[in-house]
């Protein structure tokens, strides 16, 4: 098995986080080392720094800072935490990565993907993912998901969760762009289904990847 960077994508409540954690625990089932990360955050500097991006509080937080602090996160994770299992053979399962950063900061915020393209070149010294899976969900069924889980856990996933419909709905359409526009790379997963069968094909996705490696 090579060295394979998977990462996930799709808007708040689409259910990353939870196939992101399946998908890890399939490949621990069939004997491959993982490392699992997720954005922002991924480290422990990356850790405080999530801590202000998504603190309800920091309503002033203007949409360049955003955009240099999600990146400065990641930059910190690249070199710290993903490069390093890759150089060891490890997938890599991410929850969100770059193109995260074109969706909300880019589309949605109007910084334009250059922008982001730009400090990606600076931060993430050339990685992109092998395969992005990106789970696609009606804009409101993904936003009451994302409300009840932060209700249920006190979760503070909340400062971007509370923009307006409208924002959410550009982020979906950039993620439509993205896989229309890479689709090789970023592949849309229908989100609609229960936990198990967003997983199946999730694996049907990933599975025929890395056949596709092999030959
Ligand atoms: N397929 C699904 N059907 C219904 N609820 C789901 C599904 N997948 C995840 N959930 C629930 O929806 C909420 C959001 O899922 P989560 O994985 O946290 O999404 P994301 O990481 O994309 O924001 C969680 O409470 C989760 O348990
Ligand atoms: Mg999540």
């Amino acid at each position: 098995m090579p060295a394979l960077f998977i990462t996930f994508e799709g808007p708040d409540g689409s259910g990353k986080s939870t196939q992101a954690r399946l998908l890890a625990e399939r490949f621990r089932r069939e004997g491959h080392p993982v490392l699992e990360t997720v954005e922002p955050g991924g480290t422990p500097i990356g850790q405080q720094i999530r801590r202000i991006l998504l603190d309800p509080a920091n309503q002033e937080l203007r949409a360049v800072p955003e955009l240099l602090l999600m990146f400065a996160a990641r930059a910190q994770n690249v070199e710290q935490s993903i490069l390093p299992a890759l150089a060891e053979g490890k997938i890599v399962v991410s929850d969100r990565f770059t193109d995260s950063s074109i969706a909300y900061q880019g589309a949605a915020r109007g910084l334009g993907w250059d922008t982001v393209l730009q400090v990606d070149r600076i931060a993430c010294q050339g990685l992109v993912p092998d395969l992005t899976l990106c789970i696609d969900i009606d804009t409101e069924t993904g936003l009451s998901r994302a409300r009840s889980r932060n209700r249920d856990s006190g979760s503070h996933e909340a400062r971007i969760d509370q923009q307006a419909v409208e924002f959410h709905h550009k982020v979906r359409d950039a993620y439509h762009e993205l896989a229309r526009s890479e689709p090789g790379r970023v592949r849309l997963i229908d989100g609609s289904g229960s936990e198990e069968e967003i997983a199946a094909k999730v694996w049907d996705v990933v599975r025929i990847e890395l056949e596709s490696r092999h030959n």
